[in-house]
Parts: structure tokens; sequence; C-alpha cells
């Protein structure tokens, strides 16, 4: 067993459109990074440099998701853990997600892989219940498994990797105002029509067709959301004008990451990714909103060892 360990789970995007709480893919090259070791000590110790999000493990998602896998093996392990928060909370870009499932991975491996990357899933849900209010696994499930993930039920969880084309690259803006997910899913309506969940289940099948079969028409036609889209929108500036600027530099479709304020595209390769990267980011320049632009391929191997 070793006592010692530093892992890597990236960001996500999750909802992808018209999967809200199903859907979510992993992003590269950003991603909380978490130092673990096993303490004789007891009890679950957290630092989180340069943030202030809470440290009591009982208010942390990392240290909630942590005590869950604990309780499931019955132990009283002590462990301490640095979270390097490099994803940044409220972002829409899985924040509470990057943290619990790099947190259940490091312990895992610290504990001798008594449980699988699958299996993890439902513990990092406890630290999303204790982040949003929801067990939410659609953030959880790609920063651990990665690729692009389908939470076909949640009772039981069945939690599916979904083929996608490798050229599939992701473009998001995060313009630096904070919604917390806690807030942007009580805004959404508790009830929708026969007709409109008929357009949404459509379109959720048609892109993963879509995505199995690399048509890329058929991706763009079913990027849409009409459940939680034209709600959640009104919440980011700017959103309307970054759908069509998306649409007119040729991404596939475009719209609101996680509970926002983040907005994605995906494009059928980085060179238009790249132009599309660009006309948000002037976008975002001429509203006078500070901004974060990311351009990445799909992240294949989820949550990893560092060292
Ligand atoms: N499915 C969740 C929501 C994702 O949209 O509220 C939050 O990142």
């Amino acid at each position: 067993m070793s006592s010692a360990i530093k892992v890597f789970a990236p960001a996500t995007v999750a909802n992808v459109g018209p999967g809200f709480d199903i859907l979510g893919l992993a992003l590269e090259g950003i991603g909380d990074e978490i130092e673990m070791s096993l303490s004789d000590a007891g009890g679950i110790e957290i630092r989180m440099p340069g943030s202030n999000l809470p440290t009591d493990p009982k208010a942390n998602v990392a240290g909630v998701a942590i005590q869950a896998l604990l309780d499931e093996l019955g132990s009283s392990q002590g462990i301490r853990m640095i979270i390097y928060k490099k994803v940044l909370p409220g972002s829409g870009l899985g924040s509470s997600a990057s943290s619990a499932a790099g947190a259940v991975f490091a312990a895992n491996e610290l504990l001798n892989s008594p449980f699988s990357k699958q299996e993890l899933v439902q513990f990092a849900m406890a630290g999303e219940a204790a982040s949003s209010g929801k067990a939410h696994a659609d953030n959880v499930a790609p920063s651990l498994l990665g690729g692009f993930t389908l939470v076909r039920s949640y009772e039981p969880l069945d939690v599916v990797n979904l083929s996608y084309p490798s050229d599939l690259t992701v473009v998001v803006v995060h313009p630096q105002i904070e919604v917390k997910t806690s807030d942007s899913k009580k805004i959404l309506k508790k009830d929708i029509s026969m007709e409109t969940a008929i357009a949404q289940w459509g379109n959720v099948a048609g892109l993963i067709s879509g995505l199995a079969t690399s048509d890329y028409g058929l991706i763009g036609r079913s990027l849409q959301d009409v459940i939680v889209e034209p709600v959640r929108s009104m919440l980011i500036p700017g959103f309307d004008q970054l759908k069509q600027a998306a649409a007119d530099k040729g991404a596939l479709g475009c719209s609101i990451s996680g509970s926002g304020p983040s907005v994605f595209a995906l494009c059928n390769d980085p060179v238009s990714a790249n132009k599309v990267g660009s006309i948000f980011r002037q976008i975002y320049q001429d509203l006078d909103i500070e901004h974060y632009v990311h351009v990445s391929k799909i992240n294949e191997e989820g949550a990893k060892v560092l060292i």
C-alpha cells in the first residue's frame, strides 16, 4: 500500500445540450490536483491553499465523498489531503465534481483499489449532493471515467461510456461571474409539457446516435436544449450573441456548460474550434467582461495518478 499520492481529476462539461443531469464530457488540460496521504491520526484533514472553500470535511465536497467511501468499507482510516483548486467554483465546469472525483480516486488508490472507477461514481455523487443539494452524476462520471458519459439511470445507478468521433473538439468560455449550481437549479421549471419532452428526448437520442456514427450533421441538429437553456441563459451575459457567433464560425452546436455561466461549443476539428474560441474572446472583450477561453479535445482517461 503506497502512503502518498498526487492525482488529477479533469474539469467537465455537463448536460451537453439536451442531456440535463445525464450527459457529460471530460476536458483535457484543466482539472483539480490533489495530494493525499494516509494518516494514523484518524479523521479527514483538508487544506486548500489559495481557496476560500470550507476545509471542514463535513462541509467540503471532497471530505464528504471520501467519508462515503470509508463508510462503505466500514473503515476509520485517517486521510490528509491538499486540494489545489484549478477549476473555479461556480464556473459551470464541474468544480465540485473535480474535487470529489479526484478525492475518491486518490483514496481508492491509497487503499489498494477496493473499488472500480465505475463504483467510485456513487461516492463522488455524495460530494455533489453536499455542494448543490442534488446527487447528480453528470460531472463526476466523466471526471472519473473520462470520455463522454451517459447516466442511463440513477436508481439503480447505471453509467455508460459513449462512443464519439476522435476529432470532436470542445470550446469553453467562462465569463468571470459566479453562478451557484444550487441557485441555477432553483429557477428551473418543475413541470414540462409532453410536446417539450418529446422534443428533448428526440435530441438526446439523436445526439448519442450522431456521436456513435460520427454524423456531424446529426450531432449539430441534436445539440438543442428546449427545457433548461431557455431559462438559465438569462443569467449569462451575451449568451445569444455567443450562440449565433458559434454557428456562424461553423460550430456543430453551442449551449450552457453545466449550470453556467460557462458556455461551450462542440466543433468537428481543432481549426474551427480555435475560430470559435477567438470570436468568443472578441465578444466578451467588446462587452468588457473578464473571461477565460479553453479549447480542448475530450479527455479519454479521466482521473489519473500524477505521482
Ligand atoms: N446537471 C447539473 C445542472 C450540472 O445542470 O444543474 C451542474 O454542473
